[in-house]
């Protein structure tokens, strides 16, 4: 009996500690151009990987769960892969879906910008990509290392090619490209749809091919595209992407098209077409929580901006809301706009995380992964929302109900229904779930921010100011 009381007491522990699948379980790659994907799985290490079928021309490493190689001709493959530690096996079916679209589920990974803005170099990138490795973030579903401005010389190559600026990347691009790939992740990159970046180094306009080519060659895998010194025009816009998406996709490699115009022209409506992946719909993010100004945008203004986008958004073609400011703790070169915003609370960067997840954003960290505390870890590597936000659906949440400051998201899901309670006030509230929600949901929900385990049978729960509470209901 005691001996029984004993395994009924560990179980559970034994069950946690057996490899749980993170990250995308759907993975878009163009036929015959290079191909990696990391199995996100967490639990305890070692854990071995396996993959029955696996197209001819992937290999897989089996103690890290990275895939790579040249992707097969076009079609929908279906890979079982397992993960096994000391304490159990586990199954999952991964598609491989070669075709004709990308990021089928939103990017994850860390841009340079919001901390670092110009203070960026091989060495540092190379340690971010060491950092998202060691903190978890792989494990977690994190992928792309995005370069953002200022990596560029002063001037291009003679013969047009884009060139690195020598003193912050001395090995060239292709040293980063390929020490980040063998960690299993993927490099970004930056450029503009004019004569400068938004930084004034060069930009791409009338390069779009050469350009594309050589990030090819160099082994990127990701291109945002931004829009300074631009006709403001929605034509000319329309046209400066779509020659850039063209030339990404005649380049030979499955390089993500980030379009980054701001959401000034509704690029929700022609983004898609003209190649891109995701498209940012707002201007900057500040490290600010409601401030009101027009171009140093706050959490708020940007939760705002995003009401109605929803039935923009599917697989393959994403609203952006901008990168994550969560850890920046009004430190980051870019957005403390030199000391103006002194950064948000724990509880505000929690819901600003759980938000983008519910809205199907890109989660693009961009703080100091070398440096992260306590909080921000728990924030960023919170699996329960990211899955939220990498489910294979791909339907962004809608806000159902504004009442009394407590802002209702709704989020159709593969298997279910997530929603998620937001305090906009600024002070606390409490709301009842089978009042505010549907009354149908019986029983008990879980805090997937908090993981605490509320009874519905009108129980009040108590939102501190600005906290999000989110949950989700199974089919
Ligand atoms: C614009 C973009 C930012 C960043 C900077 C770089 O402001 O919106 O995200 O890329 O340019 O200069």
């Amino acid at each position: 009996m005691r001996n029984f009381l004993l395994l009924l007491t560990f179980l559970p522990i034994f069950l946690i500690a057996q490899p749980v699948f993170r990250g995308a379980k759907i993975v878009g790659n163009y036929p015959n151009t290079f191909f990696l994907h990391t199995i996100a799985a967490t639990g305890e290490k070692p854990i071995v990987f396996t993959a029955k079928e696996l197209p001819v021309g992937l290999s897989l490493d089996v103690s890290t769960g990275i895939i790579y190689g040249t992707a097969p001709k076009a079609g929908i493959y279906k890979v079982e892969v397992s993960a096994t530690n000391k304490s159990g096996t586990s199954t999952q079916t991964l598609e491989l879906n070669i075709g004709e679209k990308l990021a089928l589920t939103p990017p994850m990974g860390w841009n340079s910008w919001n901390v670092f803005t110009s203070d960026i170099d091989e060495k540092i990138i190379m340690e971010i990509a060491d950092a998202m490795v060691n903190t978890g973030m792989r494990d977690a579903g994190y992928e792309y290392i995005n370069i953002d401005d200022y990596w560029h010389a002063d001037t291009r190559e003679a013969d047009g090619k884009p060139k690195v600026d020598e003193k912050k990347f001395p090995n060239g691009m292709k040293h980063v490209a390929d020490y980040v790939h063998s960690k299993g992740l993927k490099l970004g990159i930056y450029s503009c749809a004019s004569e400068f970046t938004c930084g004034r180094r060069f930009g791409g306009y009338g390069y779009e091919e050469i350009d594309a080519k050589t990030y090819a060659e160099w082994g990127i895998d990701l291109l945002k595209y931004d829009y300074c010194f631009a006709p403001w025009n929605r034509k000319t816009a329309i046209e400066r992407y779509t020659k850039m998406g063209e030339a990404l996709k005649n380049s030979g490699r499955s390089i993500v098209f980030s379009i980054c115009e701001w959401g000034v022209r509704k690029p929700w409506k022609w983004g898609a077409a003209a190649g891109g992946s995701y498209w940012r719909t707002t201007f900057d993010i500040f490290d600010h929580w409601k401030g009101n100004n027009p171009f140093q945008l706050s959490v708020m203004q940007i939760l705002k901006q995003q009401i109605g986008l929803e039935k923009y958004a599917a697989p393959g073609a994403w609203n952006d809301p901008d990168m994550l400011i969560v850890g920046n703790y009004g430190k980051g070169n870019a957005t403390s706009a030199r000391g103006k915003f002194k950064g948000l609370s724990d509880t505000e960067y929690q819901s600003h995380f759980a938000l983008w997840c519910m809205l199907n954003s890109p989660l693009l960290s961009s703080c100091d992964l070398r440096n992260m505390n306590d909080a921000t870890k728990n924030i960023l590597l919170n699996n329960e929302l990211i899955a939220l936000n990498q489910d294979i659906e791909g339907k962004q949440a809608t806000l159902v109900s504004k009442k009394k400051g407590i802002w209702v998201y709704k989020k159709e899901l593969s298997d279910g229904v997530a929603y998620a309670v937001f305090n906009t006030n600024s002070k606390q509230k409490s709301f009842v779930v089978s009042e505010l929600i549907e009354k149908k949901i019986k029983g008990t929900v879980k805090d997937l921010v908090s993981g605490k385990v509320v009874s519905n049978s009108g129980e009040a729960i108590n939102l501190d100011a600005h906290q999000t509470f989110v949950f989700k209901v199974n089919r």
